[in-house]
C-alpha cells in the first residue's frame, strides 16, 4: 500500500501561500524610523516581490519629520536596498511599492483628520475600499498620543462591509506594550475606547516566526508528543534568545527597556506558553489565545525576598564578536553608570498538573557568542541503566531542540548503537529543516493584518498575564543599583552567575 505523499525536508506545497489579501490602504505612524526601515518597508517590498499584495493598495508614511514624498521614497529605496542580499533587489517591483507611497508629517492632533480627509481622494484612486490598517512604528512613550488622537479623529470607524473586498479598520500596536502592569492596562482601555477587540493587533513578531507557528503544528498534529508531554517524561525546559548584536542605535530606547522589557515580558513569555498550553478544542485565534493567556496565568508567583534563586542579571562590558566592540556603557545614548540589564536568566514554574515540578530556564542578552534562538525540551534519564557496562551509569537523556534561528529546524537527540562489532552506545540526531520557503516573520505580521487574522497576535488576557508575573521583579530591579555591571565580556557566553543558576539544579545550559 502506498503511503502518503511527504514533502521533502525544506520543500514547500504550493497550496500553502496564502491568497491576495483585500485592498487596503496602510498609514505608518513612525515612518521615518529605525523599525520602518528596517523591518516594515523590506517586508512590504518582500510582499510585493511574492505578488502577495493585493492591486490596489496605498501606503502613508507619516513621522515628525517634514520631508516631501519623493524624500521619503528615496529613503525607502535605500532601506529597502540594503535589507537585500547582493544582487537581490528588483528596481521594477520597488518602482511599483514605490508608486503607492506617500509621505504626510504628523503634527498635532487635528491634523490626524485632516491626514484622513486628505488620503481619501487618494483612497479613492488606488481603489483601497475604505479598508485601514494604522501601524504604530512609533516609540512606547508616543502610543497613548497616537491612539487618542486617531480615535478622536474617527479612524475606528469601518466602512459598510463590501463582501469580498472587505470592510475594516485595523490598528497595530508594537511592543513593548506598556511599562508595567498599570500602563499595559491604561493602554488597553484607552484603546478599547476607540477600537473593538476585533481590531486591534497586539504585535509580537516572534510568534510568526515559521518554527514557532509550527510548535502547535508539531505537538498538536503528531500523536507521538502529547504523552510525554509532561512531568512524568520531562526534566526540564530551556528557552534561549542570543543575540550576538548589542543595541544597535537604540540606546535611548534600550535604557528605558532594558531585557525584561524588550525580550521577556512578550517573546521569552510567549514561547513558553506555546510550549506549555494546553491543547485548545479547536484552532481559532479565541481558543489559541484564551490556552495562550491560561498558562501565563498559571506560572508560580514570583517572591522578591528571593530574586537571586530564580533571576540573574547581567550588562556586557568590552569584547570581541567579529571584531573590537565596546561595553554597553559606552554605546551611544547609554548612561556610563548604567544599570540596565542586557541580559537576563530567569528560572519559572508552571503551576499546573502537567507541568508541577518541571522548571522552565528562559534566558536572553545581547552581544553574545552567537545568534541562537531555540526551545530545547530535555526528557528525563531512562529509569534503569541497562547498559552501563558501555556507558557507566548515565545515559544521555533524549533531547528536542526546536531552532528557532539562526536556522529553522527541529534536532531530536536519541541514543543509538554506533556501527561495529564492538557495543558502542552514542548520541544520533534525527533533524528536520525547514531551508527554503519560510515566510518573513514581519511579512507574515502585515499579511495576516490585511487578512484580519488575529491568531499570531496577543490578546490583552495575555499581555495582562505576562506584566502581572514581570511588573513586580522589573519594579524591583529598576531602583537597584547593580554593583557588579558589567558581568560579562561581549562575546561571551553570559554572566557566570546565570550558569550557577542551573548548577544549583543539578543542571547545566545547552552550549551557545
Ligand atoms: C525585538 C527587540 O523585539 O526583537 C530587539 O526589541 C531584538 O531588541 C529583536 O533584537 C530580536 O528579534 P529577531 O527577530 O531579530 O530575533
Amino acid at each position: 500500500m502506498a503511503g502518503p505523499a511527504v514533502l521533502e525536508a525544506g520543500a514547500q506545497a504550493e497550496s500553502c501561500e496564502f491568497e491576495r489579501p483585500k485592498p487596503f490602504s496602510l498609514f505608518i505612524f513612525g515612518a521615518t524610523g529605525d523599525l520602518t526601515r528596517r523591518k516594515i518597508m523590506p517586508s512590504l517590498y518582500q510582499l510585493n516581490t511574492l505578488s502577495l499584495l493585493p492591486g490596489h493598495f496605498l501606503i502613508v508614511g507619516s513621522g515628525r519629520k517634514s520631508m516631501s514624498t519623493e524624500e521619503f521614497r528615496r529613503q525607502m529605496r535605500a532601506a529597502v536596498l540594503s535589507a537585500q542580499p547582493a544582487g537581490g533587489f528588483d528596481e521594477k517591483k520597488w518602482q511599483e511599492l514605490a508608486d503607492r507611497l506617500r509621505y504626510m508629517p504628523m503634527g498635532s492632533p487635528e491634523t490626524y483628520a485632516g491626514m484622513l480627509a486628505k488620503c481619501a481622494p487618494l483612497e479613492g484612486r488606488y481603489g483601497t475600499c475604505g479598508n485601514r490598517i494604522f501601524y504604530l512604528a512609533v516609540p512606547p512613550s508616543a502610543f497613548e498620543d497616537v491612539i487618542t488622537n486617531l480615535g478622536e479623529a474617527g479612524a475606528s470607524a469601518e466602512p459598510p462591509d463590501g463582501g469580498e473586498n472587505g470592510g475594516y479598520s485595523h490598528i497595530v500596536v508594537e511592543k513593548p506594550f506598556g511599562r508595567d502592569l498599570e500602563s499595559a492596562k491604561r493602554l488597553n482601555s484607552l484603546l478599547r475606547k476607540y477600537f473593538k477587540e476585533e481590531q486591534i493587533y497586539r504585535m509580537d513578531h516572534f510568534l510568526a516566526k515559521e518554527t514557532v507557528q509550527n510548535i502547535l503544528m508539531f505537538r498538536f498534529a503528531n500523536s507521538i508528543f502529547e504523552p510525554v508531554w509532561n512531568n512524568h517524561f520531562i526534566d526540564h525546559v530551556q528557552i534561549t534568545a542570543a543575540e550576538a548584536i548589542g543595541i544597535e542605535y537604540r540606546g535611548a530606547y534600550f535604557e528605558e527597556a532594558g531585557v525584561l522589557r524588550d525580550m521577556f515580558q512578550n517573546h521569552m513569555l510567549h514561547l513558553l506558553a506555546l510550549t506549555a498550553m494546553e491543547p485548545p478544542s479547536a484552532f481559532t485565534t479565541a481558543k489559541v489565545r484564551s490556552e495562550r493567556a491560561k498558562v501565563l496565568g498559571s506560572i508560580s508567583r514570583l517572591d522578591l525576598q528571593k530574586m537571586n534563586e530564580f533571576l540573574i542579571l547581567g550588562q556586557y562590558g568590552r569584547g570581541r564578536t567579529d571584531g573590537e566592540v565596546p561595553a554597553y556603557r559606552d554605546e551611544p545614548g547609554v548612561s556610563r553608570l548604567s544599570n540596565t540589564a542586557t541580559y537576563a536568566a530567569l528560572k519559572l514554574e508552571v503551576e499546573n498538573w502537567r507541568w508541577r515540578g518541571v522548571p522552565f530556564y528562559l534566558r536572553s542578552g545581547k552581544r553574545l557568542s552567537g545568534r541562537r534562538g531555540e526551545i530545547s525540551i530535555h526528557f528525563k534519564p531512562v529509569p534503569h541503566t541497562l547498559f552501563r557496562q558501555y556507558t557507566g551509569e548515565r545515559i544521555e537523556p533524549n533531547t528536542l531542540t526546536l531552532c528557532i534561528q539562526p536556522e529553522e529546524k527541529m534536532d531530536l537527540f536519541l541514543q543509538a548503537k554506533q556501527p561495529g562489532s564492538r557495543i558502542c552506545l552514542g548520541p544520533v540526531r534525527l533533524d528536520y529543516k525547514y531551508s527554503k520557503g519560510a515566510t518573513a516573520d514581519y511579512a507574515r505580521i502585515l499579511l495576516d493584518c490585511m487578512q484580519g487574522d488575529q491568531m499570531l497576535f496577543a490578546c490583552a488576557e495575555e499581555v495582562e498575564a505576562s506584566w502581572e508575573l514581570l511588573s513586580p521583579v522589573i519594579g524591583k530591579t529598576d531602583s537597584m543599583e547593580m554593583k557588579d555591571f558589567p558581568n560579562y565580556a561581549a562575546g561571551s557566553s553570559g554572566p557566570a552567575e546565570a550558569d550557577a543558576l542551573l548548577a544549583r539544579d543539578g543542571r547545566a545550559w545547552d552550549p551557545l
